[in-house]
């Protein structure tokens, strides 16, 4: 039987990719003191991999936001406790779809006079855009695919997965979303057991 969900992204790509996204940063913001400012909830694992994958000086601070009204609206629900004033930012994200989220966020943060501001993404679905807006690192371009894991929800559930799956069967999948479990969190030892 086919399943409505395959793994795109592996946990040795990830870690391996993010070693390099953190190399790069690393050259890139030497002798500054960068504020990593993670998009909650789902830039969390991808937040906490990626300031270890850099052997540098710097702060990490949340934000969480909400939509509202008509036309997918995004205000900050959750602001940083840190004043952004003066500093080096580097918005993280786990995917820019559309662009639209990103696009008025980094409007927000850009009107408090930071010193410079860049974003991060592990995911980019770049053929899906609809507005352009600054993409200075990201980990990973993929198709139109609904993806889950490492961050990424399906009503709150999965973020927790180390690797990457993509929906297939959308249907098929709402009717089920346990199977994911079933594969993603199968504990490996469960089939010595029996
Ligand atoms: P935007 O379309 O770039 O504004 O992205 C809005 C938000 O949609 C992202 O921050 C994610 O929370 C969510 N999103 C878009 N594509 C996916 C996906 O494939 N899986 C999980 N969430 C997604």
């Amino acid at each position: 039987m086919t399943e409505p969900v395959v793994e795109v992204i592996t946990q040795s790509a990830i870690e391996s990719r993010i070693r390099e996204l953190g190399n790069q940063i690393s050259v890139d913001f030497e002798g500054r003191f960068p504020i990593f400012v993670a998009v909650l909830h789902g830039a969390l694992p991808f937040l906490a991999d990626l300031v270890r994958a850099i052997p540098a000086e710097l702060d990490v601070d949340f934000l969480a936001l909400s939509r509202f009204g008509e036309g997918g609206r995004v205000r900050i629900a959750m602001d940083t406790l840190t004043s952004l004033e003066g500093r080096h930012v580097v918005i993280v994200e786990d995917i820019v779809d559309t662009g639209l989220t990103l696009n008025v966020l980094r409007r927000m943060i850009e009107m408090r006079d930071v010193a410079s501001l860049s974003t991060a993404t592990l995911i980019d679905k770049a053929s899906r855009r609809l507005v352009e807006t600054p993409l200075e690192y990201r980990g990973f371009e993929v198709g139109d695919e609904f993806l889950l894991g490492y961050g990424m929800d399906w009503d709150g559930r999965f973020r927790n997965l180390a690797s990457i799956w993509a929906v297939l069967d959308l249907p098929a999948f709402s009717e089920d979303p346990a199977v994911l479990s079933r594969l993603a969190l199968a504990d490996p030892g469960d089939s010595l057991s029996t």
